[in-house]
C-alpha cells in the first residue's frame, strides 16, 4: 500500500532527502504540517488514506533505532473515515507498532497496533487539527516514532447523487451497501413459519405487518438495557400503515368492496396494520440481522388493549358497548408518521382511520335519523360516512366485536349498546413503551384527534414547557403544536416507569394550531374551552357550539376551523432541527379541485401545471416544505417566523421563476414530500449543520422516476427573500401570490440519497445513534398490481431475479457506507 512522496503528489526535495533520525523528526513534521495546511487547505478528501511513504526508509542498521514514517498530513471532514498508513523499518525487524492520539478532540483508533490504523473524523465546527504518534520498537526493544496530523473540517455531503431512475431496486449511491432487514409477513417469534409470501400466511398478530412507514431506533446494551447510544443492537419499532391487499390472500381478496367478507381474510387484514417492534442486531461490522425469537418483538395491532389518558378519558364521546366508561380502547390503525420522546417511547399516529368505518352518509343504510345535527357536522368533518368502510370488515359478523365494531352506525338504543363513538376512538397519538412488551399503550387525547401524521418533540430544554409538532394530513387541513403544563426535568429522561413520564407531559397541556401571516410571521391559536368561539354555519352544516374541552379534542377539526387557522397543502412530516430548533412541515401537494387559483395564500402559494407525459396536473402537484422560528426559540411561544424552505419541482419542465422557485436540477428535484428527519444530534450528521432526509410519496413526477429519498442540509428560516409569483389555471387565468421563498438549493444543500423501486413510497427513516447505519421503509411496492401479474418483485429483486409470480413486499433497509463513516457524510 505504500507509494512513493512523489506518488502522492509530494515532492518538496528538501524534506525527502533529509535522514537525520528520530531527534530532529518532529521538527521536520512541524514544518512540513505548516506546509501542508495549504496544500491540504482546499481539498475535500471523501475516507481519506494516509499513506507512508519510503522518505525515512532503509536507512537503519544493526545498532539503530527503527526507521519509521506517520504518513503525510492529510485533510478529511467530520463523520468520514480517515486511515492512517504508517511504515516501519529494521534490519532486526519489528516487534510492535502504536499509534496513538496526541492531539485535537479524542478520536477511538481502530487497528492501532497494526501499521494501518483508523478513526472516525469527529465533529468540528472548523477546521481542527488531529495529531497522531506512530511508533515502532524492534527486537531489540529500540523505538522511534514519527508524528503526523489530520485537518478536519466540518461535515458536508460526501456522496455523488443518485439519478431519476425506475428500476425495481432500492439504489443508493456508489460506496454503500443496502441490507434488507424486516418484511411483510417475517415471523416475530419462535415457532412461527417463513412467510410463504403466496398468500397462504396466517398470524399477522406475530408477523411483521404490510405498508411499514414511520420507523424509530430504540437503543440496547449487551445486557439487554436500554442503552440510547446502542447502535450494534435495539428494537426497531415501525408503523404498519395500510394493506396491498390483492398480495395477501392467494388470489387477492374476496368481496373486499362490499362484503360480506370472510372472517379469515378480514382478521388477516386488521391485523396486518399497526405497529411492530423487532429486535435488530449487529453482528460486527455492520452486518445486520433481524432476531426472531426476541424476548422484545411484538406486534401492537388494531386489537391490542389500550386506555385512554388526558382529558377525553371517560368522556361520553368515546364511551361504546366494548367501552361503557369511556376508558379503555382497541388498538390503533392507519398509523403513518410518529414521533419518540426524550423518555425512550414511541408516539405512534393514526391517520387516515376514517375511512375503515361503515356507517353510510347518504344511502338506504345511512344512521342519519339517529344521530343529531351535532354528530352529524363532526362525522362529516373527518369523513366517517363510508357506505361499507374500507375492506368492509364490519361484513365479517354482526356478532364478534373484532368485526362488528368497524360498523359506526347507531343502531343500539344509546352509544353504549353499539358502535357508534367508535370513529371518537381512533385519531389520536398512541405512547408505547417499546422496551416493556407487557406495557399497556396509552392514548394520548390532549394532543387531539386529527388524521395525525406524526408528533415531533420540539428541541428540549430544562425548565422549559414541551411541545410537540402534528400535521394533520388532509386537503385543507392544519399544522398544531402541543405545549406541556409541566417544564422539562432532564431528569425524567431516564426513569424507569416511561409511560409515568409520558403522563407528566402529554396528558396535561395547551393545544394550538398555527395561523401564518403574509409578513413572515405567525400565530399559534389556543384550541381552549371557552376562548374557542362556535364554529360557524357553513354549507349545509350547521353552526357547532363546543360542550367542553374533550369536545374540542375529540373535533379538534372543528374547534380549528372556529379560531381561523391557516388551511395548508396536506401537513404531513414535522421534523425539528436539533441545532437551532427551527421546525420544518411537509406540505405534500394539493390539486385544483382542493385549492384553485384564488385559494393560494403566503404559505400555500403556488397554483400551476406540471405536465406528466400528455396529462395536466394544475394545482400545487409537488408541494413544498414550510419551516416555522418560534419566538425567543420558546416552545411554549405563541408567535413564530416562518418561511418555505423548498418547493418541490420537476426540473426538466418547471418554470424557474414561478414554479421552481428552489432552483432544483436533475440531481435534486423532488415531488410530493412526505417522510422528513433531522440526523440524530449523537453523531457528526446532527451536529452542526445537521443533515434533513426528505423522503416521497409521489405520483406527479413518476414518469420520470420512482419516489426516492433525498439529503440536505438546509440553511435557516430568512435566508432567502420575499417574492412574487404568478400562478395559472387549466383556464389560462392568471392571479399573483407574494410569498416567502427560502434560500435557493445548491448541491452542497441537496442531493437524492436513493431511488426506491417500483410503485413504492419512501417512508420511515431512523439511525443508529453512530450514524453509520441508516435505516429506511420501503411501502407498497408494486401496488398497482395483481397476484397473477405483480408490478414489482422487490425486495426478492435487490441483487436477484426473482420468477414472474413473486410478490412484492414492503420492507426495512438498512444503509451503510462500506468504509464503516457516516452516512451520507
Ligand atoms: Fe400516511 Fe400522510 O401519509
Ligand atoms: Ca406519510
Ligand atoms: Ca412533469
Amino acid at each position: 500500500m505504500n507509494r512513493s512522496i512523489s506518488e502522492a503528489g509530494y515532492s518538496d526535495g528538501d524534506i525527502d532527502t533529509n535522514h537525520s533520525g528520530n531527534l530532529s523528526l518532529e521538527s521536520i513534521v512541524a514544518e512540513r504540517w505548516s506546509r501542508r495546511q495549504t496544500l491540504f487547505g482546499g481539498l475535500s478528501a471523501s475516507a481519506l488514506a494516509l499513506f507512508g511513504t519510503s522518505m525515512l526508509a532503509a536507512c537503519g542498521d544493526d545498532n539503530e533505532a527503527p526507521v519509521v514514517n506517520a504518513g503525510q498530513n492529510g485533510a478529511s471532514r467530520s463523520g468520514r473515515m480517515v486511515t492512517l498508513a504508517g511504515s516501519a523499518e529494521d534490519k532486526q525487524g519489528i516487534d510492535s507498532v502504536r499509534w496513538t492520539q496526541t492531539g485535537g478532540p479524542s478520536v477511538t483508533l481502530e487497528g492501532a497496533d497494526t501499521n494501518t490504523a483508523k478513526f472516525l473524523a469527529p465533529s468540528v465546527g472548523s477546521d481542527t487539527p488531529l495529531t497522531f504518534t506512530f511508533e515502532a520498537t524492534d527486537a531489540k526493544g529500540k523505538a522511534a516514532s514519527s508524528t503526523t496530523t489530520v485537518t478536519i473540517s466540518p461535515a458536508a455531503l460526501g456522496f455523488a447523487a443518485v439519478a431519476h431512475n425506475k428500476n425495481d431496486v432500492v439504489t443508493v449511491p456508489e460506496g454503500y451497501k443496502v441490507t434488507v432487514m424486516t418484511r411483510l409477513g417475517d415471523p416475530l417469534a419462535a415457532g412461527v413459519a417463513a412467510y410463504a409470501n403466496n398468500g397462504s400466511d396466517t398470524n399477522f398478530a406475530q408477523r411483521i405487518g404490510d405498508h411499514g412507514d414511520a420507523l424509530s431506533w430504540f437503543g440496547l446494551n449487551a445486557a439487554g438495557g436500554r442503552d440510547d447510544s446502542g447502535s450494534t443492537r435495539g428494537l426497531l419499532a415501525q408503523n404498519h400503515e395500510n394493506l396491498n391487499v390483492q398480495y395477501l390472500h392467494p388470489n387477492g381478496p374476496t368481496n373486499v368492496s362490499s362484503g360480506p367478507r370472510p372472517e379469515a381474510e378480514a382478521i388477516k387484514e386488521i391485523e396486518a396494520h399497526g405497529v411492530s417492534i423487532t429486535e435488530y442486531r449487529d453482528s460486527g461490522n455492520l452486518t445486520w440481522a433481524w432476531v426472531q425469537d426476541s424476548a422484545f418483538n411484538r406486534r401492537v395491532t388494531p386489537n391490542t388493549p389500550v386506555v385512554f389518558n388526558g382529558p377525553v378519558k371517560g368522556s361520553a364521546l368515546v364511551r361504546t358497548v366494548w367501552s361503557p366508561d369511556g376508558t379503555k380502547g382497541r388498538g390503533t390503525i392507519n398509523n403513518c408518521a410518529n414521533g419518540f420522546t426524550a423518555w425512550a417511547t414511541l408516539l405512534t399516529c393514526e391517520e387516515n382511520w376514517a375511512g375503515y368505518f361503515r356507517r353510510d352518509d347518504s344511502g338506504d343504510g345511512s344512521d342519519n335519523a339517529a344521530r343529531s345535527p351535532r354528530e352529524l357536522t363532526a362525522l362529516r368533518r373527518y369523513g366517517v360516512t363510508s357506505t361499507t368502510g374500507n375492506y368492509a370488515w364490519a361484513s365479517a359478523s354482526a356478532t364478534n366485536s373484532v368485526f362488528r365494531r368497524w360498523d359506526a352506525r347507531a343502531t343500539g338504543a344509546s352509544a353504549t349498546e353499539d358502535y357508534r363513538n367508535e370513529p371518537n376512538q381512533l385519531g389520536w397519538v398512541l405512547e408505547i413503551d417499546p422496551y416493556d412488551p407487557a406495557s399497556t399503550p396509552r392514548k394520548r387525547t390532549a394532543l387531539g384527534r386529527m388524521g395525525h401524521e406524526g408528533a415531533w418533540l420540539g428541541k428540549l430544554a430544562a425548565g422549559r414547557k414541551l411541545a410537540v409538532y402534528m400535521g394533520d394530513d388532509a386537503r385543507r387541513e392544519y399544522f398544531y403544536k402541543f405545549v406541556s403544563s409541566a417544564n422539562w426535568d432532564a431528569a425524567d429522561a431516564q426513569a424507569a416507569n416511561r409511560l409515568a413520564i409520558g403522563d407528566k407531559y402529554l396528558d396535561s397541556g395547551t393545544l394550538y394550531v398555527a395561523k401564518f401571516n403574509a409578513d413572515g410571521t405567525g400565530a399559534w391559536l389556543p384550541l381552549v374551552f371557552g376562548q374557542v368561539p362556535n364554529r360557524p354555519a357553513t354549507g349545509s352544516e350547521p353552526e357547532y357550539a363546543f360542550a367542553d374541552q374533550a369536545d374540542i379534542l375529540v373535533n379538534t377539526r372543528l374547534a380549528a376551523d372556529a379560531v381561523g387557522a391557516t388551511p395548508m397543502d396536506r401537513p404531513e412530516w414535522t421534523a425539528v432541527n436539533p441545532v437551532t430548533g427551527e421546525i420544518y412541515l411537509t406540505l405534500t401537494n394539493n390539486n385544483a379541485g382542493g385549492r384553485p387559483l384564488n385559494g393560494t395564500d403566503p404559505a400555500n402559494p403556488r397554483h400551476y401545471n406540471d405536465p406528466k407525459g400528455a396529462s395536466n396536473q394544475y394545482g400545487n402537484a409537488n408541494g413544498h416544505i414550510v419551516r416555522i422560528r418560534e419566538s425567543g426559540d420558546d416552545p411554549a411561544a405563541t408567535g413564530f417566523t416562518w418561511d418555505i424552505y423548498l418547493f418541490g419541482a420537476d426540473a426538466a419542465d418547471a418554470d424557474p421563476a414561478n414554479v421552481n422557485l428552489s432552483g432544483l436540477t436533475a440531481d435534486n428535484d423532488f415531488s410530493s414530500p412526505d417522510g422528513l428527519w433531522f440526523s440524530r444530534p449523537q453523531n457528526a450528521a446532527g451536529m452542526v449543520k445537521p443533515v434533513l432526509w426528505l423522503q416521497t410519496d409521489d405520483g406527479a413526477m413518476t414518469d420520470r422516476t420512482n419516489c426516492m429519498m433525498l439529503a440536505a442540509m438546509p440553511g435557516t428560516v430568512g435566508d432567502g427573500s420575499a417574492r412574487t409569483i404568478t400562478n395559472k389555471d387549466a383556464s389560462g387565468a392568471t392571479a399573483t401570490q407574494a410569498t416567502r421563498v427560502g434560500a435557493a438549493a445548491t448541491d452542497a444543500s441537496l442531493r437524492r440519497f436513493l431511488v426506491g423501486p417500483v410503485e413504492c413510497e419512501i417512508t420511515g427513516v431512523d439511525s443508529t445513534p453512530d450514524g453509520r447505519t441508516l435505516f429506511v421503509g420501503i411501502q407498497h411496492p408494486g401496488e398497482n398490481g395483481t397476484p397473477a401479474a405483480p408490478s414489482s418483485h422487490w425486495p426478492d429483486s435487490q441483487g436477484g431475479t426473482p420468477g414472474a409470480t413473486v410478490r412484492p413486499r414492503s420492507a426495512v433497509v438498512a444503509i451503510t457506507k462500506a468504509d464503516g463513516g457516516v452516512v451520507a457524510l
